[in-house]
């Protein structure tokens, strides 16, 4: 934190004065944990001022009382009180200084310490784009898992009590009116839009719903025969000499798309390590922009990530193995590691990781082909949301820390496979830590027939 705020800093003063401002607080929250640290110390600060004020009071409090019984006697018989010398110089010491040092002490601000303190945290305050982000994201969270406002300000948040959190329920409402609103103006002016648009817009309609059902955990249910043909094994990486005697347990999830979840894959102490190592470089996600080609950021991905090399630590080299002993794919043409942190309310629409054939230049600078296939580690349990969802097939993978799923994306052919389309739900209470790897086409020319492709 102190490293983010000197580099914050520097930054503000000589390089990109607007870089801090923007931190979108609410897709990570790691970040959101600095600020309550910051703001507890503003806390400490305003009590500080608070005494301060309040020792200025009792000693002007002190003086008023002396010299009002001072006053009362000097006015009952005021010649009898100055025939005593003493009192008379008394009286002109207290105009001549007293009164006027007592004037200086009203006069004496007592909130510098706690000002400036405020003046230097609020450089790192969330700014107005980072509150109306976090109201977009209860508005999302109300609309994916069926929340009244009255269910999510009074019942299911960790602390509904809250005062902020009340009086931020207001401008969340508010919000909520004016989005409502622009929906319908928008909906209006799409009724004039040609047909074609209406269609995509119906295609899209059901997956949404099929997207939120299976988020709510209300996903389609495998028929039981179909059921029946999922198992869980001991797997041993087809024969992989590090897995012989120590096989790992191997459970399927779905059957087609086929995806596998391996248990007890990342220890906790692994997991920790690839936290600590992401932590200082998560910034927000980012996706191709098919227009541009370029990455940008959008709201249909709200989560931050950083990406590991191998050759940084021996634990994300170590994990790199692991996920090619078991997959039985190179991993040396695989992407870096991404590591993903969502926050409450992060999440990550439905999309393919494949490039699909209106977009053949996706991976191209990568030169090693498209990505054929998906390594997801949950590095952490969400209380609640934050599934894994195959909309196009119904599935719902729930993270469960400690584990990982593996799916291909392609099909032998190099053709995508669209039936693994998918998207990480909002987490609705907690935090979503998980890591990914890509695998791509290339070096995977002679190992493909793996065992999880001969059941398909
Ligand atoms: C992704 C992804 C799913 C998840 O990052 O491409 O689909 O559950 N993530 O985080
Ligand atoms: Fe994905």
């Amino acid at each position: 934190m102190v490293f983010k705020k000197v580099w914050c800093v520097l930054a503000l003063g000589f390089l990109l004065p607007f870089s801090c401002a923007h931190t979108d607080f609410f897709t990570s929250i790691g970040h959101m944990t600095d600020l309550i640290n910051t703001e507890k110390d503003l806390v400490v600060s305003l009590k500080d001022y608070i005494k301060a004020e309040e020792s200025k009071l009792e000693q002007i409090k002190k003086w008023a009382e002396k010299l009002d019984q001072l006053t009362d006697t000097a006015t009952k018989d005021p010649e009898g009180f100055l025939g005593h010398p003493v009192n008379a110089f008394k009286l002109m010491k207290r105009l001549n200084t007293e009164w006027g040092e007592l004037e200086s002490l009203v006069l004496k601000d007592m909130s510098d310490g706690f000002i400036s303190n405020m003046t230097i945290q609020r450089q790192f305050f969330p700014n107005d784009e980072d509150q109306t982000g976090a109201a977009k994201a209860l508005l999302r969270l109300q609309d994916t898992y069926n929340l009244d406002t009255d269910t999510l300000s009074r019942g299911n948040l960790p602390d509904p009590e809250h005062q902020r959190a009340n009086g931020n329920m207001k401008y969340f409402e508010y919000i909520m009116a004016k989005e409502k609103e622009a929906n319908k103006s928008s909906t209006d002016s799409e009724d004039q839009q040609e047909k074609e648009t209406e269609v995509k817009k119906k295609d899209y309609l059901p997956e949404r719903r099929k997207y939120e059902m299976l988020c709510r955990g209300e996903g389609l249910k495998m028929t039981p025969r179909r059921q029946k043909r999922l198992f869980c094994r001991y797997y041993d990486g087809n024969r992989n000499p590090r897995y012989i005697l120590g096989p790992v347990k191997q459970e399927d999830e779905w059957d087609k798309p086929r995806i596998v979840r391996f248990l007890d894959i990342i220890s906790d102490e692994e997991i920790e390590t690839v936290k600590e190592l992401a932590k200082p470089r998560l910034s927000r996600a980012t996706v191709h922009d098919p227009e541009t080609g370029k990455l940008t950021t959008a709201h249909y991905r709200v989560s931050k990530s950083a990406w590991l090399s191998g050759y940084e630590s021996p634990v994300v080299s170590r994990i790199n193995t692991r996920i090619q002993d078991l997959t039985g794919l190179d991993v040396s043409t695989a992407e870096e590691l991404q590591v993903a942190n969502y926050g409450v309310g992060g999440q990550y629409e439905p999309h393919f990781d494949f490039a699909r054939k209106d977009e053949p230049d996706a991976f191209k600078e990568l030169g090693t082909g498209n990505r054929i296939a998906t390594w997801l580690f949950y590095m952490s349990d969400v209380s609640a949301g934050g599934a894994t969802v195959f909309p196009e097939v119904g599935a719902s993978v729930w993270p469960r820390k400690g584990t990982a799923v593996f799916w291909y994306n392609l099909f032998p052919s190099g053709e995508g496979d669209y039936s693994t389309r998918h998207a990480a739900c909002p987490v609705l209470v907690g935090n979503k830590w998980v890591s990914n790897k890509w695998l791509h086409e290339r070096g995977q020319e002679f190992r493909r027939p793996c065992t999880l492709s001969e059941l398909d």
